[in-house]
């Protein structure tokens, strides 16, 4: 369980106080010696509280005096503030931490860049000083790649969607998934009729003793599993069972699609991708810009077991002769310039805060009889109603109190299917809103139940 940082505490228990009238508009704070004292930590850390909620413009400070609340008690006012809506539903990334201007910028540079080769056909696997660009960034996840076997895609979803399709070299026919998983990868297999064996995932994880069952009787062409904050369970894989996964990979001959759609947002800087462990060459490892930069960009990237290169830009070339030039260009530029790393940065600590106040509010709202998936970031959790409940039932119950989540049906094939589980993703909801959103959502269950 990914614990709440000290000053983030001493936030907390200044916001308690507010609640509780001990500290009103005007109010003095306690100083930073007596907090530290009482909190039993150092006076840096009261000191980083303090200057975070200047910022906030929670409170201010007077030379040689101290801390005050800020008048109109503007925390009263951000708890207080009517709650128009409540939005657990939306799966983009949160648009007011997008960084917009910064990437117009780049895109006015890509322009002038890469006019020569907008005028022309560009090579189908992707911009080569971008592919250089993206073996650099994909070091920082430990994804040790040359550019000649990444391939950039038209978001992630185009490298599923085509691999898919394509004949592999172990010339099995079924693909195994987990069960629920990626709402789009589910259309892609129907859409394609393909076999497709389903394993369940839940807040555990998976049954790894089925899964070699699965690999060994079920002529098993491709594993797609989504190794960090799975979409919609939030699940991610220790490395042990990374390696384990791996290691039955290579027993059986199954290849592997380890979609990192999210990997840039992992706060274990220690978690290692399954590409780490992996020396047969199965694990093919994809990559999105959706969740961190603009869905609407439709960029990511595969990396590629050198035999799959060929027939894979064939199909690449038939679906859409290659991605936009442009925005691979300002990706590049964005990426060269240090401002992915900077946003990352931001990103990285937004999500892992929303991620301990989802947990901390499910662990105080829910009633014990509802099921919680463990997360530490990423967007998204599950929830497991109880019977007889149904997410349809409490979803519409949910519309008329203006919160809305998911309903994970249609993330199941169709002989997997549960209908008492619902997704909520906290990329829209702003942090002071996630304790209140899941108190509603236990309301109603309760009142369902
Ligand atoms: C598991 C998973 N992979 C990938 C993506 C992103 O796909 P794309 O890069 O095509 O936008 C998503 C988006 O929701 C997802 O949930």
């Amino acid at each position: 369980m990914e614990k709440m940082r000290k000053y983030e505490e001493i936030i907390m228990s200044i916001e308690k106080r507010v609640e509780q009238g001990l500290l009103d508009s005007g109010s003095k704070l306690p100083s930073i010696r007596t907090l530290s004292e009482e909190l039993s930590c150092s006076k840096n850390t009261v000191i980083k509280a303090y200057e975070e909620m200047e910022k906030n413009h929670l409170i201010y400070s007077v030379p040689k005096s101290g801390y005050y609340v800020v008048e109109g008690n503007p925390f009263r006012k951000k708890r207080n503030s009517k709650v128009d809506k409540i939005d657990f539903l939306s799966a983009g990334p949160d648009p007011k931490s997008m960084p917009y201007l910064d990437f117009k910028h780049c895109i006015n540079q890509a322009i002038e860049k890469y006019k020569e080769d907008m005028f022309i056909y560009s090579d189908i696997q992707g911009l080569y000083s971008l592919r250089l660009e993206l073996a650099r960034h994909l070091q920082d996840l430990q994804v040790f790649s040359v550019p000649e076997r990444i391939c950039v895609v038209t978001g992630s979803q185009q490298a599923l969607h085509l691999l898919i399709s394509l004949p592999f070299p172990n010339r099995k026919k079924n693909i195994c998934v987990e069960q629920p998983t990626h709402p789009s990868m589910i259309e892609s297999l129907k859409f394609q009729n393909v076999n497709t064996i389903g394993i369940e995932i839940n807040k555990e994880g998976i049954d790894f003793k089925q899964l070699e069952d699965i690999f060994k009787h079920q002529d098993i062409k491709l594993f797609y599993t989504v190794s960090r904050f799975q979409n919609p369970t939030g699940y991610s894989y220790s490395n042990t069972e990374k390696k384990k996964l791996v290691e039955l990979a290579q027993k059986y001959d199954v290849y592997i699609i380890e979609d990192d759609y999210m990997g840039d947002l992992d706060p274990n800087l220690k978690q290692d991708p399954m590409f780490a462990f992996d020396p047969s060459g199965r694990i093919i490892y994809t990559k999105s810009f959706s969740k961190v930069l603009f869905p609407g960009l439709r960029l990511g990237l595969a990396v590629l077991p050198e035999a799959l290169i060929p027939l894979f830009l064939q199909a690449k070339f038939a679906a859409d002769v290659h991605t936009p030039v442009l925005t691979q260009g300002a990706l590049e530029i964005f990426l060269k310039s240090g401002m992915y790393d900077a946003h990352i940065k931001k990103m990285r600590d937004m999500y892992r805060r929303k991620g301990m106040l989802i947990q901390k509010a499910f662990r105080e709202h829910l009633p014990t009889s509802v099921s919680y998936s463990k997360m530490v970031s990423g967007f998204y959790s599950t929830l497991e109603l109880p019977r007889p409940l149904k997410a349809k039932q409490v979803i519409e119950r949910l519309k008329e109190e203006n919160l809305f989540v998911d309903d994970v049906g249609k993330m199941f094939l169709p002989e997997y299917q549960k209908d008492n589980m619902l997704r909520l993703s906290v990329s829209h909801v702003e942090e002071d809103l996630i304790d209140i959103g899941v108190r509603k959502l236990a309301d109603v269950i309760r009142s369902l139940l």
